[in-house]
């Protein structure tokens, strides 16, 4: 069965799934040339009448945050019939780096072109989740391999929050990386999403997003919005902090799930959860427990987590042993934790972040 992205999208409005929304249907063509393009048969060129895949001219989806960029292209992604990776641009990026280290170590003169080699060897079409580059040594060799990439007839489909000019802004040595902007613009039709309405706020949107006691029921919840968010699927997102490597398991377009104990039972600090509210649009913590001079460390670093939190403009849903002012009532730490709970009880509310900007 063959699916058209435009029909696709029909069917999912139909069906109660999503709702229309003209800003999205309004780049629904251009996912449908990417598709239809990648179809073409490959041309038997040179000496030896390789077949070489059609050049196909891929596509950077831009917009804020919660305006279904995703959504789009895990659409596209379903419907596209040619081998296909969806990655998210950061894990993606790992990958490579890793590569890149092992090639050298093992004395590749050009250490990228066999971990780019690897990389296309078995795909038609790469789309990038969450495309951005903060990183120098990203920065320095992105535009190579995007270059091989698209020399190869990789088709590159690409959700972002910044318009390609804007990608790596302020970074260092930026003169070096304006090459790769000027690739993308020109094998990447630049196309900005952009609808008024951030689904991800309207989702959670009127609904309770914090559950007591973290009971059987509390858990079907957040199970309940997690799929919601998520579509059921998760991959692991690992954070670089400070030259160390933080895990979260469980990670989809923007939505991470933990549980209290493996993120504040662990020796984690105030730049690891910067890092976590920088990364993440809405943060799920399941089982916070009663707070109290017995497990300080723990609420300790859970009072450093909700402000790192709250000026990021996270949203945070949770399932909690109490109400936020009752977590903790007694002993060293309880008068300021009333910080803590209100800034909990703030983040509740059905407007809280939803003027973050992207
Ligand atoms: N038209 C729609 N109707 C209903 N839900 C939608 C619609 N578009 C997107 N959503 C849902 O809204 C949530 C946010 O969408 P999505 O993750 O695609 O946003 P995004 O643009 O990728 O945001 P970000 O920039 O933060 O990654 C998802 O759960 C998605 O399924
Ligand atoms: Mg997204």
């Amino acid at each position: 069965m063959t699916r058209d992205v435009i029909k696709e999208y029909e069917a999912r409005v139909a069906s109660g799934e999503i709702r229309r929304d003209p800003a999205q249907e309004a780049v629904l063509p251009a996912l449908e040339r990417v598709r239809r393009e990648l179809l073409a048969e490959p041309v038997k060129k040179g000496l030896f009448r390789r077949a070489v895949p059609q050049p196909v001219t891929g596509l950077y989806l831009w917009g804020g945050v919660g305006r279904g960029k995703s959504m789009l292209m895990d659409l596209f992604v379903d419907c596209v019939e040619v081998p296909v990776r969806r990655v998210h641009f950061h894990a993606f990026m790992q990958e490579i780096q890793e590569g890149l280290h092992k090639a050298r170590e093992s004395g590749a003169e050009d250490a990228l072109r066999p971990v780019a080699e690897k990389v296309i060897k078995d795909v038609r079409c790469l789309a990038f989740d969450e495309m951005q580059i903060t990183d120098i040594a990203d920065a320095m060799i992105v535009g190579r391999l995007f270059e091989a990439l698209f020399e190869a007839g990789v088709a590159v489909v690409t959700t972002s929050n910044r318009v390609p000019d804007d990608l790596y802004k302020h970074g260092l040595n930026r003169q070096l990386f304006l090459p790769f902007i000027a690739l993308l613009k020109e094998k990447m039709e630049v196309r900005e999403l952009v609808s008024p309405v951030d689904y991800r706020q309207d989702r959670l949107q009127g609904q309770p997003v914090y559950f007591t006691p973290a009971d059987a029921a509390a858990r079907a919840q957040m199970d309940a919005i997690w799929h919601d968010l998520t579509g059921g699927r998760s991959e692991a997102l690992t954070l670089k902090v400070k030259g160390r490597e933080l895990e979260l398991p469980q990670f989809h377009n923007g939505v991470a799930r933990v549980r209290f104990h493996d993120l504040c039972a662990r020796m984690l600090g105030p730049a690891d959860f910067l890092a976590i509210a920088e990364e993440v649009e809405v943060l799920m913590i399941d089982d916070i427990p009663r707070l109290s001079r017995h497990n300080f460390n723990e609420a300790k670093r859970f009072v450093t987590l909700v402000d790192a939190l709250y000026e990021g403009k996270v949203r945070l849903v949770a399932s909690a042993a109490a109400a936020p002012e009752m977590l903790f009532v007694e002993g060293d730490g309880a008068f300021e934790f009333e910080r803590t709970a209100s800034r909990l009880e703030e983040m509740q509310s059905v407007d809280w972040a939803a003027d973050k900007e992207a």
